[in-house]
């Protein structure tokens, strides 16, 4: 019925799933699936996480939506434990729906901050499907078929500084860099890189954007990814699992920013609405008890050492729980294979790289299921 009634823009698993419990989700037969795809990095929590489904209840039950032109407490209270938890610098927090939305927020804030228009991005990245979005996107397979796209965008090539300096001017409002480019094949940088790009913006009078859709809040090893390379931005944009599976995004802007922000600048209806927010609430409150960064260090640095002594492997890249596994055979033939073995994968922009973005709660006995179901597939 999908097929025939949804617009044909993705290709799907062969898979029908309708429940999810922690790491696993279940076919319409009861099937149970070990997720290591996570959703496209959305179940950081795990599904249906019953703090988030509990506190969904209840604000479901009281009040579903009301726009930011009211004052809201689950609005207030996820605002403020943003704030909390991002570094000094980080002061207000901006709600909306999704990545794209935060990617677009944060380009309007630095243009408007500093009054200038090119924006600086890097090749292979991702930043959504809406036109600012993908004006700043560095692959050409997601502008086919959509002409003009917005003419002040140049691209730089990750990890190389001086391909920066040759691209940056006086006119340059932003440095975008999707933090580790996960759908091109989980590429990350130096942290010198990051640190030389910091000191870069600055030089020019720059904003410096960090877009951490997908390593945010915990899933790179640490809280924010500035905290793994030792180098902050002035704007965080985050979404998939901010919310435990609900859609919503976030802009953390720093204090001088915010400071030339007014009334009027950005708005969005649903962007920060109380269903959304408690969800936020109880994942955040997930997040640091369980101290969920620690797990994905953890987990992320066994399944490294783990999986490159595996046969077929050429390599393993990335940060804490987002692994892109460079093979010497076609990702979607083990990705197949591991499914039926009950085991979603997911690919890339790489043919060669299998991606991995389980949820942050997974246990020791789910890491040893998936490594034996790899190393199985990878023999075979
Ligand atoms: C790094 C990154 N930025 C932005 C986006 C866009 O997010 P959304 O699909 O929620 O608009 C994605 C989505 O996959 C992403 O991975």
């Amino acid at each position: 019925m999908e097929n025939k009634y949804q617009l044909p823009t993705y290709h799907k698993f062969p898979l029908v799933i309708n429940k999810g419990k922690g790491a696993y989700v279940f076919d319409e037969k009861g099937d149970k699936y070990l997720d290591f795809y996570g959703g496209h990095a959305v179940a950081l929590i795990g599904h249906c996480h019953p703090k988030v489904v509990k506190a969904v209840t209840k604000q479901l039950n009281k009040l579903i939506f009301y726009s930011n032109v009211v004052y809201n407490d689950q609005r207030a209270q996820v605002a403020k434990a943003l704030v909390n938890l991002a570094p000094n610098a980080f002061s207000s927090v901006f709600f909306c729906n999704s990545g794209t939305e935060a990617n677009e927020t944060a380009l309007k804030l630095a243009k408007k901050y500093t009054g200038k228009d090119e924006v600086i991005s890097f090749e292979g990245s991702f930043h959504g499907r809406t036109v600012g979005a993908l004006s700043v996107t560095g692959s050409d397979k997601y502008k086919k078929n959509v002409g003009n796209l917005l003419s002040s965008v140049k691209f730089a090539k990750l990890g190389d500084i001086k391909s920066v300096e040759k691209i940056i001017t006086p006119n340059t409002a932003a440095i975008i860099v999707e933090a580790i480019q996960s759908i091109a094949g989980v590429n990350v940088a130096d942290p010198t890189f990051y640190k030389e790009l910091k000191k870069l913006a600055k030089t020019n009078g720059t904003v410096l954007i960090y877009d951490e859709v997908q390593t945010g809040l915990g899933r790179c090893g640490k809280m924010f990814f500035g905290e793994l390379v030792g180098c902050m931005p002035d704007m965080i944009t985050m979404a998939k699992g901010i919310a435990g599976g609900l859609p919503a995004g976030a802009v953390l802007v720093s204090e001088k920013i915010a400071k030339s922000v007014e009334n009027g600048d950005q708005g969005c209806t649903f962007g920060g609405g109380p269903v959304v927010c408690s969800a936020i609430l109880a994942t955040l409150d997930v997040i640091k008890k369980e101290k969920l960064w620690e797990k994905a260090e953890k987990y992320g640095n066994k399944l490294k050492d783990k999986i490159s002594q595996f046969p077929r492997v050429l390599g393993i890249c990335g940060e804490g729980l987002l692994l892109g596994i460079k093979l010497e055979v076609p990702a979607k033939n083990i990705q197949a294979k591991l499914l039926a073995k009950y085991v979603i994968t997911g690919t890339s922009d790489n043919p060669n790289v299998l991606r991995i973005m389980p949820p942050l709660t997974i246990t020791g006995k789910e890491v040893s299921i998936f490594l034996n179901e790899l190393n199985q597939a990878l023999k075979d």
